[in-house]
This record gives structure tokens, C-alpha cells and sequence, in this order.
């Protein structure tokens, strides 16, 4: 072959690459990981350990597009500790040595919750002292294992019920009381007094009576002196039905003295997906990270997925899919163009 031929096949191969493949290049304005970078949010996502390791095109689309990184599931109380004493760190310690080789932040997801946890701990039938010393053992465990290298934790997880405004009766509410909240946000902080500590709950991302009620328990802590440093609104939104006061109710939040951030963003689509809604979901995730970009204390936007392959909508929410920014096969749809769009923009105004 000649060289003008070679150099033909070199520039066709070049072209068609760089229409095929997701990848920073094909971003114009800048990348996604520079944008966020540049107007001070983190754009985060959520993984998993096996794809993690296995497959490269997965650990690509998080180091070309993302910033930050939560653990699905891998530091949950049932994969951390699943009989007492018995840690299992290699899951947790895939997901934070990927993060530092990558520079990537971290948030911790998640301590005391209702789901998820061993049996040991949801059987345990332990009276207040036995709960509340299995609570600092497993606090201080991971909070101790990883101090300084995982920016913030989740330290308690959907503390209200699913509805309506009542703290929810869990375990820890059960044998504690109300105080398990302040108590196990004290014991993350003893155990890593530099991580961000968070309350992160759904259904609260717009203004309404459950919001209503974790702003007067947010409220509440502070004024204590509690170390609750902020809120993550996880963001599981269904296509058509993402809420407009997203701004104003971060904002009250915020002006609390907390950091705000979207914790497990996601836009299900009720089947079958049309390339309509597909479009229309473009425009839900622009409002969204747009929405970050307009609170001064909102620290990031995070994903809750890398592909729609590996998102927990098909499975948990029957009949509806293609929640996340990239497909089935990691090919970007208009939903990343969205979070483009608002980050390309960049911060409106100082409230
Ligand atoms: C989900 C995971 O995505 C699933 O893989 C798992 O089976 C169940 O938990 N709120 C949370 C997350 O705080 O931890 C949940 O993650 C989704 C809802």
C-alpha cells in the first residue's frame, strides 16, 4: 500500500472511531470531568466491584466522564460485615484503590440503614448497649479503615418511611430511638473527623411534607451541634415527573449551613422507551445538574449506574428502563448531552 493510501485508511479508521466510540474527544466545549472540575461540582457515579475489574469499556466511560465514584453495594453493611468480625474489605478496597488511581472522589454509601443489613444485625435481638456497640464497631471499622480517603459518608440512609413524614421504624429506631441519628453521626466523626457526614433520603428532592419533615429533623441536629455536614437527595425520578422546585428546596437546606448534593440520579422510562422520551429525559437531566449549578452549596451530581445494563431500575421498578446517561451497549444517549448542556453553561447566580 502506499503511503497516501495508508494515510486514507488511517484518517477513515480516525473518523469513523471517533463518530463510534463514547469517549472525551467527541465532547465539544471540553470535557465532561473538565466542566464539572471548572465550576466546582462533582459529577459523579455509582459502580459495581465485578464490572469494575472485568471489563474495561465500564472503567472507561467512569475515568472519561466522571469525577467522583459511590459504591452500589460493595460497602454495604451485608457485603462489609456479613457475620460479626468478619469483615470483607475486597469489595470496598477495589472500589477505593480504583478511585485513587484515578483521582477520583468518593463517597462512602452507606452505614445505618433498613436494607441490607446481615441477618446477625436484623435478628440479632440486641438490647440498646448490644446495638449501639455493634453500630461504633462497624462505624469505626470502615470509617477507620478508609480515614482520609473517602471524602463523605453516607452515615444514615433513608431515615423517614417511604411516605408521609414519620421517622421510619427501623432497626435502629426501634432499640435507640430518634437519637440513633445523632448518635451515629457522632461516631463517624470520632472515627474520621475530616469526612463530610450525610443524611441521604429519596423522595425529597422537591418541596412536600416528607421534605418538610427532614428539614425540621435537619434543622434540629444542627442547632445541636450535631455533626451532620449535609443532604444527599438520591434523585430516583420517573420520566415526566421530575419536580421544579428543585433550586428552592435545596436552597432552604443550604442555607441551613449544609452541603446539598443530587446523591443517586436517575430518570426511569416507563416501556416501551421511545426515542421521544429518550429526547425529553435530554432536557430532565440538564434541569437536574442545571439545578446543582444554581445552589452555591451543592457539591455534585451524582449517577446512580454507569450503563442501563447495570442499573437496579429493571430489576426494582418492572416495566420501566433507560434511567441512565449511557445504553445497554455503552453508547452515550441525549441524556449525557443534557448534563453536557447545563455543565457547559455553568453556575447562573449567587442566590
Ligand atoms: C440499590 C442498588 O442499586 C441495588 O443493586 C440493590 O439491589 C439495592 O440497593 N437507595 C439507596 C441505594 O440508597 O443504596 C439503593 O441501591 C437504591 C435506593
Amino acid at each position: 500500500m502506499s503511503a497516501a493510501a495508508v494515510c486514507v485508511v488511517v484518517f477513515v479508521v480516525a473518523a469513523v472511531t471517533t463518530l463510534v466510540l463514547p469517549g472525551p474527544a467527541r465532547i465539544p466545549g471540553g470535557t465532561l470531568p473538565g466542566l464539572a472540575d471548572a465550576h466546582g461540582i462533582k459529577l459523579g457515579v455509582a459502580v459495581a466491584v465485578d464490572p469494575l475489574r472485568e471489563d474495561p469499556a465500564y472503567r472507561e466511560i467512569v475515568t472519561d466522564h466522571y469525577t467522583s465514584m459511590t459504591a452500589e453495594n460493595a460497602m454495604k453493611w451485608v457485603h462489609v460485615q456479613p457475620e460479626r468480625y468478619a469483615f470483607d474489605w475486597s469489595g470496598p478496597d477495589t472500589v477505593v484503590d480504583f478511585a485513587e488511581d484515578h483521582d477520583l472522589d468518593l463517597r462512602g454509601h452507606t452505614l445505618l440503614w433498613h436494607n441490607q443489613q446481615p441477618a446477625w444485625v436484623a435478628e440479632g435481638h440486641y438490647d440498646a448497649d448490644g446495638l449501639r456497640a455493634v453500630m461504633r464497631e462497624h462505624i469505626q471499622a470502615l470509617l477507620g479503615r478508609y480515614e482520609g480517603r473517602i471524602d463523605s459518608w453516607d452515615v444514615i440512609n433513608e431515615p423517614f418511611e417511604d411516605t408521609g413524614t414519620d421517622l421510619r421504624d427501623n432497626l435502629w429506631y426501634r432499640t435507640l430511638g430518634e437519637g440513633y441519628i445523632a448518635e451515629g453521626l457522632w461516631t463517624a466523626h470520632e472515627a474520621d473527623p475530616e469526612a463530610r457526614l450525610y443524611i441521604n433520603e429519596f423522595g425529597v428532592e422537591g418541596g412536600g411534607e416528607k421534605a418538610d419533615a427532614l428539614y425540621e429533623l435537619a434543622s434540629g441536629l444542627v442547632a445541636d451541634g450535631v455533626p451532620l455536614h449535609g443532604i444527599g437527595f438520591q434523585g430516583h425520578f420517573v420520566h415526566g415527573d421530575v419536580p421544579d422546585d428543585l433550586v428552592e428546596n435545596m436552597r432552604r437546606f443550604a442555607d441551613l449551613g449544609l452541603d446539598v448534593e443530587i446523591s443517586e440520579l436517575d430518570v426511569r422510562i416507563p416501556e416501551p422507551v421511545t426515542d421521544e422520551a429518550l429526547a425529553a429525559q435530554e432536557d430532565e437531566y440538564r434541569r437536574v445538574v442545571e439545578a446543582c449549578l444554581d445552589v452555591s452549596r451543592c457539591v455534585g451530581v451524582s449517577v446512580w449506574g454507569v450503563t442501563d445494563a447495570h442499573s437496579w431500575v429493571p430489576e426494582w421498578f418492572p416495566g420501566h428502563d433507560a434511567a441512565l446517561p449511557f445504553d445497554g451497549d455503552d453508547r452515550p444517549k441525549p441524556a449525557l448531552t443534557g448534563i453536557h448542556e447545563a455543565l457547559g453553561r455553568g453556575r447562573r447566580s449567587a442566590e
